[in-house]
């Protein structure tokens, strides 16, 4: 089998691919109110380019690929594309993050696609809170959730992006929902991406102030959870919850990163928090052969950086988390 391994001898076994810079809602810190600027559709890699540059990905030891938009489901006919990755030889961990509100129409079709882990935003569990974070209306993702569970998912994972001010006094209410459903809880500490990273991360909070706030009313132990992120998990002592924490700001985890992401243009972002790109879409439009794509990639892994730098240089990505679906 052979491997992708970067500049640092990382392995890099996880592809984020990304099908659409679109989404249907408009989350404050991911894609500010009135943005417009999307890409064009004849830009936008087919689902026959994109699983060239996955089977590519498969050949040079790929085994995990997550699906994410934007919003992914906004892209037509999505369990279609799914199930043509999870035919690819070596993918073995196929898995979307979605805001859920169009979920509970496409479940079931998921589920028999082959995505196996669904993670799903969810920032607060209050409606009028929902609404001035998202611009959506709460009641449609927890109806998607609802029918991801009828549908046999498992696990699901909540994102909750922590923000001070904002929801961080909603945690320990998300608390009792992922008790009550049987969902996997993940913080996220916010990270400093396009108007997010002018306004200096201004709802920034360090994870350990949550996990201490929830110790005061629960015993934590260490945990594990299926899964190829950055996550640490700590399960709640008399319950069947995972916590996950996801620290990019306080604890950085780049040292064991392995993955890159695959945006709807066909552009490879070698890292989250870096401009380092390599376009693949002029490679596939020109007729390139497999083995010349597989060595593009070998190419492009190779600019991969070593970490980010939001901490030191803030405001130095002005992209916004949007395009590489986080
Ligand atoms: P699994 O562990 O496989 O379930 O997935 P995941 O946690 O990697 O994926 P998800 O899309 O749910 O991402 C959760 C959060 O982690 C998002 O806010 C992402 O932006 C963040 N995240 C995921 N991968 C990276 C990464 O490589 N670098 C940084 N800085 N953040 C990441
Ligand atoms: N900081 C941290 N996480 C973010 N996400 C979107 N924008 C940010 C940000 N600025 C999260 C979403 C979703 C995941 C894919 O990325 O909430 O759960
Ligand atoms: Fe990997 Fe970059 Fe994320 Fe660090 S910030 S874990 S190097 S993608």
């Amino acid at each position: 089998m052979q491997q992708l391994t970067d500049p640092f001898g990382r392995s890099i076994e996880y592809v984020r691919l990304s099908v659409t810079d679109r989404c249907d809602l408009r989350c404050f810190y991911c894609m500010p109110k009135g943005f417009n600027d999307f890409e064009a559709p004849e830009h936008w890699l087919s689902f026959d380019e994109i699983e060239r540059v996955i089977a590519a990905f498969a050949r040079l030891g790929t085994r995990r690929v997550r699906i994410t938009g934007g919003e992914p489901l906004v892209r037509k006919d999505l369990p279609s594309l799914a199930a043509r990755l999870y035919a690819l030889p070596g993918i073995d961990d196929l898995s979307l993050s979605t805001n859920a509100v169009q979920l509970a129409r496409h479940a079931r079709a998921l589920k028999a696609a082959g995505v196996q882990r669904l993670n799903v935003s969810l920032d607060t569990p209050d409606p009028r809170r929902f609404r001035d974070i998202t611009g959506g209306k709460l009641e449609k993702v927890i109806d998607g959730l609802m029918a991801a569970k009828a549908a046999g998912f498992s696990p699901i994972k909540i994102n909750m992006v922590v923000m001070k001010g904002v929801n961080d006094d909603d945690v320990e209410a998300m608390v009792e929902f992922c008790i009550t459903h049987g969902f996997t809880l993940r913080f996220i500490e916010t990270m400093p991406m396009g108007d997010t990273g002018r306004g200096a991360n201004a709802h920034y909070l360090p994870l350990d102030i949550v996990r201490k706030r929830i110790e005061q009313r629960h015993d934590l132990v260490p945990g594990v959870m299926p899964g190829g992120g950055p996550a640490r998990y700590m399960r709640v002592v008399g319950s069947d919850l995972r916590i996950g924490f996801i620290t990019p700001m306080s604890q950085h985890f780049c040292a064991t990163c392995n993955r890159v992401r695959l945006s709807v243009d066909g552009t490879l972002y070698l890292c989250l928090g870096q401009d380092h790109t390599f376009e693949l879409r002029p490679l596939l439009r020109d007729g390139i052969t497999d083995a010349a794509l597989d060595e593009a990639i070998r190419q492009a892994i190779a600019l991969k950086p070593e970490r980010h730098e939001f901490n030191d240089k803030p405001g130095q990505v002005v992209r916004f988390m949007s395009m590489t679906g986080g």
